[in-house]
């Protein structure tokens, strides 16, 4: 059963400003997803600096084979739940497929997963022009937005499967645009994902905002991964951008330690997790 942490917090709670901070003194960010309450507070206990409930739950958690059908009921629900099981750590969440069917879903969507559900910052795939109004019409009303490119899984039926991007010069430079673009158009925060490690590191040398990667080499400003990969337990083979950190430890709270440790040394992710 879970019970809520009632000890004192021993940190500071991570902040928009603070994680500007560590990327200008080049300390690495930490990201990895939860989707409850009980594995929120391990990841929180972890030292973890942002939890995200990824819309990779429809996968994960609900065992669907994209993450598309994944509804905005649904990601309040799991925030929620996740909410509660933090106190420092900085809460991001996914907004569902057709972030941008217009801007007036994309502040419902503020609305619910922020002042319903205690999120501090929505995380939006993509770089299209309505995507980045809805970036803008958020972060105007002070919601802030992690934007996500690359490799983005709800572009599976376009990329025709889970398919590195950037690999080809105009296709790098291609990415490296949309993530400047989601810079001008507000984001605090971006998701790089499925992409050669030489693009992970000059979108990274770019931007002013950290870039967290997934898939994207060592030189990001952070990583993130799936808690379920990093457990080596999804079904099926584990993704080459991941690690089993359980693998040879005692718990889920020391696997999540090795890659909190890893993750700020600069061990996780090595040559064997990146694309050339
Ligand atoms: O949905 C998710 O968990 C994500 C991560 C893979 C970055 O977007």
């Amino acid at each position: 059963m879970y019970v809520e942490n009632a000890s004192a917090p021993a940190r500071k709670p991570v902040t928009v400003p603070s994680l500007h901070a560590m990327k200008a003194e080049g300390r690495k960010i930490v990201m990895l997803t939860a989707y409850d309450a009980s594995f929120a507070a391990q990841v929180e206990q972890a030292g973890v600096d942002i939890a995200l409930v990824g819309d990779s739950l429809g996968m994960v958690v609900q065992g669907l084979r994209s993450t598309l059908p994944v509804t905005l009921d649904q990601m309040v629900y799991h925030t929620a739940a996740v909410a509660r099981g933090l106190s420092t750590t900085l809460l991001v969440t996914d907004v569902p497929f057709l972030a941008d069917r217009d801007v007036a879903y994309a502040l419902e969507a503020g609305a619910r997963l922020v002042g319903e559900a205690g999120a501090a910052m929505l995380k939006i795939e993509g770089a299209s022009p309505h995507i980045l109004e809805a970036i803008h019409a958020l972060t105007e009303r002070v919601i802030p937005v992690c934007a996500h490119l690359g490799l983005t899984p709800q572009s599976v039926h376009k990329f025709g499967g889970f398919k590195i991007q950037g690999r080809e010069h105009d296709a790098a430079q291609r990415v490296l645009n949309e993530a400047l673009a989601v810079q001008e158009a507000g984001a605090d925060l971006l998701v790089l994902e499925g992409v050669p490690t030489s693009l992970g590191e000059r979108i990274t040398r770019a931007l002013k905002i950290p870039v967290i990667g997934i898939g994207a080499g060592p030189h990001c400003d952070g990583q993130v991964l799936v808690i379920y990969d990093m457990l080596g337990i999804t079904p099926g083979k584990r993704p080459k951008f991941s690690k089993d950190f359980l693998a040879g430890r005692q718990s889920v709270s020391e696997a999540i330690q090795a890659y909190v440790a890893d993750v700020r040394s600069g061990t996780f992710p090595a040559a064997e997790h990146s694309y050339s």
